[in-house]
């Protein structure tokens, strides 16, 4: 049985404000993020990788990756923290300009840019298009002449490394969507630089997401320079940057803190890395670029329910009680106001996470906990298996920490449960920076003849 987590059952605050305030004054659940956390995070993974670029010569930009939490606030806290943007649609890049981001300072992703997209992109003058495919070449180009201006562009292509959370298999990854494979990168840069209207500057891969060993960087990066030279001898001179994508893994609970790499470790490694590969491929170290998502804001965001309902179910004779559920002989379902339409990261990966009461202290022993929503299914699960006080009870307000990242992005609307708002808190003060769904917005589309 694990040990009752006593220091972690007494009224939470979060950027100085009290949860249950929080609850009251914008209610039930309810996204929070604290502001200076995010911002501080984001200053620190900038500096580690600028600095650990400067020093072995060159230099980083850091991409927010806004695919994992955006809104203009959000926008503007990266701005404002010296990260360019990573937008991956039209709306983001909707979002990003409208946060007044310095169109510059944008990259552009994505396998399947609509025509229109790349013409918006195009004229607002985003910093570099990422070209997913050979037939993106012509459509950039094709947009570039309409608009009668020249684009940055970068071209992804697959390492054929697929790096995921401890370990990373070497095996050619590319059946699947993204970027070209690593051998067309000759031909497509060819084409690319017969375009006047496309400034070819690096190659961009991505291996993969929550990231906890960097060995697949090393090994990306060592497969993307190693072309550098040929592409060089097509270009008809030296290619000055190298984007290596994002990807760096965090913790969601406090089991997995002490694995999860830490930045400056990270930002040295790559850093080395790529100086080691750059000489061995007899070449200038590039201009850097990374698109972290999660590492940014992950951490600073917490998601706040409201205990509705609680049952116990007896795992005896089950065959549901697993090694890992500690020699627990019942499991307590807690369902809380909200659910896979506010964090689908569990139904969709199986991601864990971590929960508390934040209402109040209890001195009750733990119990074997599976938080879960309000949906119609069985897989509408917050919190897989953690420990909670044994007294949980209806009304109690739970933290799910770490919900900062990839939970109000990938929200829903299933079951016409309403959008939570996100709340940003700094230094005791409170604001909404999304709003929450009302009834009527939830009416809003349906057409009625
Ligand atoms: N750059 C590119 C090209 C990407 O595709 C991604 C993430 C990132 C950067 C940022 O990755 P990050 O640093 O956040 O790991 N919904 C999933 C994650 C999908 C990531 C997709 N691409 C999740 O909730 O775990």
């Amino acid at each position: 049985r694990g040990a009752r987590r006593g220091s972690e059952c007494g009224a939470l605050k979060i950027g100085g404000i009290r949860a249950t305030e929080l609850i009251e004054q914008f209610g039930s659940p309810l996204y929070v993020v604290d502001e200076n956390a995010t911002r501080e995070t984001a200053r620190e993974i900038r500096d580690a990788l600028r600095g650990e670029a400067q020093r072995v010569g060159t230099d980083a930009t850091v991409y927010y990756a806004s695919k994992a939490f955006l809104s203009v606030e959000t926008a503007r806290w990266m701005d404002e923290e010296g990260l360019a943007i990573d937008v991956a649609s039209g709306g983001e890049l909707l979002v990003a300009l409208a946060a007044g981001v310095d169109p510059r300072r944008i990259g552009f992703h994505g396998n399947n840019k609509s025509e229109a997209e790349i013409a918006r992109a195009v004229e607002a003058g985003v910093g570099t298009i990422i070209i997913d495919s050979a037939i993106e070449v012509e459509r950039i180009a094709a947009a570039t002449a309409a608009a009668g201006t020249r684009q940055r562009v970068r071209l992804r292509v697959n390492s054929g490394v697929h790096a995921s959370t401890h370990d990373y298999l070497a095996t050619a990854h590319e059946d699947q969507k993204f970027g070209m494979p690593l051998s067309a990168a000759p031909a497509l840069v060819r084409e690319i630089v017969s375009h006047a209207g496309l400034d070819f500057v690096g190659l961009h891969c991505h291996i993969g997401s929550q990231i906890f060993a960097t060995e697949g960087f090393r090994e990306s990066a060592r497969r993307l320079l190693g072309v550098y030279v040929e592409l060089a001898e097509i270009a008809g001179r030296h290619i000055p940057e190298l984007n290596l994508g994002g990807g760096f893994g965090i913790a969601y609970t406090p089991e997995q803190a002490a694995e999860a790499p830490n930045v400056s470790d990270i930002a040295r490694q790559l850093a080395d890395i790529v100086a080691e590969e750059s000489k061995a491929a007899g070449i200038e170290i590039p201009h850097l670029a990374f698109e972290p998502g999660r590492a940014v804001v992950g951490q600073s965001g917490v998601t706040l329910y409201t205990v509705g309902t609680t049952k116990r179910v007896d795992l005896t004779g089950t065959g549901e009680a697993d090694p890992v559920d500690r020699g627990y002989t019942e499991r307590l379902y807690v369902s809380v106001d909200g659910g896979m339409s506010d964090n689908a990261r569990p139904a969709l990966y199986g991601s864990d996470y971590h929960v508390r009461i934040a209402n109040r202290a209890s001195d009750a022993e733990a119990a074997l906990v599976r938080v879960v929503g309000k949906h119609c299914e069985s897989g509408d699960i917050v919190v897989y298996r953690d420990e909670l006080p044994a007294d949980v009870a209806p009304g109690d307000t739970l933290a799910v920490a770490a919900t900062g990242a990839y939970c109000w992005s990938l929200s829903s609307n299933y079951n016409f449960i309403p959008r939570p708002p996100v709340v940003a808190v700094r230094d005791g003060a409170a604001r909404v920076i999304v709003r929450g769904q009302t009834e009527a917005d939830l009416l809003a589309q349906s057409v009625v003849a």
